[in-house]
Parts: C-alpha cells; structure tokens; sequence
C-alpha cells in the first residue's frame, strides 16, 4: 500500500475481465471509466473507496503483486501456478471455472500410458512439466506456444497438448479430446506479502465481502 492510503488492483485483461468488473461493481466501486472500451487510459481510481485499479495481462498480474506495484491481484488459478510467484493466494473466486487437461487426438491416449518420450504443446511449461515430470515420470520436450495450442497435434508439431478446457468445444471442432486432467481452474485473489500484514485488516474485510458476493 502506497503513504496515499490507496490500494491497488492488478486485474486480468481478457475472458475474466468483466466478471472481475462485475464482482467490484457488486462492491460498491465505480468501475464505469474502466469499462468504456474507448479509453486508453491504464490506470483508474475510486477516490472515495481509496482504491486504484488497472488491467494487464494475465501472467503479468502475478508479477505486479510479487512487486508490490499491485497489493492485490485477480488472475486464473493456470496463471498463479504458471508463474509460481512469491504471493499469497487468498480467495477462489469461484468464476472462469474451467480445467488444465493434456489434450490430443483419441490415439495419442495410448502414449500416455507408456512413458514414451512425447512432444508436448503449450502455453504452460511450467505445470505440463510439473505434470509430466513429477505425478507421471514421463520424459516429455515442451514446445512453448503463445495461442492457439490445439494446431500442435493438428500440424504434427506435438503429439499432445497441455491447455485450458472450458466448453470443449475447440477441442471437438478439431477432432481432439481430453486425454487427462491436470487440475480445476478458476479466477484467483492473490495479495502481496508485505500489503497482506501492513494491511491485514483491510484486506480481511475485502476478503470476507468478496466470500458473500461471490
Ligand atoms: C483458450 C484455451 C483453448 C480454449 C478453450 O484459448 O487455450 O484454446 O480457450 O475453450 P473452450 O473449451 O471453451 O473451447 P483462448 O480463447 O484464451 O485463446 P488462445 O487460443 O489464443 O490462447
């Protein structure tokens, strides 16, 4: 918390953004300028709550609140096991449920079950290898992606993929499957070490409101 008294918000851009938005304006916090899509503008405040907010992007939201540029920060569960950043994870949430799941057409399921050595496509390195490594023992190389990662079986860059699944249906309009899954996901709050004692009871109180809104 910086000596003006605010407390900062680092929020996630994309798919939870306006459930993020929702969940503060159930609070009480003016968030219209944030949401007028119009605006370039990063940073916003609600002067009478003494809270600041902005969006980024995803994996950045644990890095502002390891930082302490952010107290608090709402991000996926994939997101915070991803980066596996030095901060404390507080709340679930409860939305942008969806799971982490090794993915790939019906016949890669058999080299799964082999310790076979496999190509693995990913936006996630660090949980497929956490996966693979120490719940499976399979020897695997990871193919980093930034999008799209259900083209790695498709274009026979991997055998299988390490992605998010909510409705499924990318995955069944490009003939894959869930072969395993990894871990549930959803929206997470994280808070920075230092905010969470200098701001303890503040940040209880945020946390028990939350519990009844969401
Ligand atoms: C995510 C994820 C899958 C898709 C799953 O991608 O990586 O591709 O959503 O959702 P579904 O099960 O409802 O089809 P996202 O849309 O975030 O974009 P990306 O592919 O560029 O990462």
């Amino acid at each position: 918390m910086r000596e003006d008294g605010y407390l900062t918000f680092a929020l996630c851009k994309g798919r939870l953004a306006s459930q993020t938005l929702e969940l503060f304006e159930r609070m009480g916090v003016a968030c219209g300028e944030i949401k007028d899509k119009s605006t370039r503008k990063l940073i916003f405040e609600d002067k009478e709550r003494k809270i600041r907010f902005f969006l980024a992007k995803g994996p950045d939201v644990p890095t502002y609140v390891e930082y302490g540029a952010a107290d608090i920060g709402v991000t996926g569960r994939d997101t915070v096991l991803e980066e596996n950043r030095n901060v404390y994870e507080v709340l679930d949430l409860g939305f942008g449920k969806c799971r982490m799941c090794v993915c790939g057409p019906k016949e890669a399921g058999q080299l799964l079950l082999h310790h076979e050595r496999i190509r693995v496509a990913t936006k996630y390195p660090n949980i497929a290898r956490d996966y693979f490594q120490n719940k499976k023992h399979q020897s695997v190389d990871l193919i980093k992606l930034n999008g799209s990662v259900e083209l790695g079986p498709l274009v026979e860059l991997s055998d299988v993929i390490v992605d998010i699944v909510e409705t499924g249906s990318t995955l069944r309009e490009n003939g894959l499957e869930v072969l395993e899954e990894i871990c549930p996901l959803s929206a997470r709050m994280i808070v920075n070490r230092v905010s969470m004692q200098m701001e303890a009871e503040r940040i209880r109180e945020l946390v028990s409101l939350l519990r009844k809104l969401c």
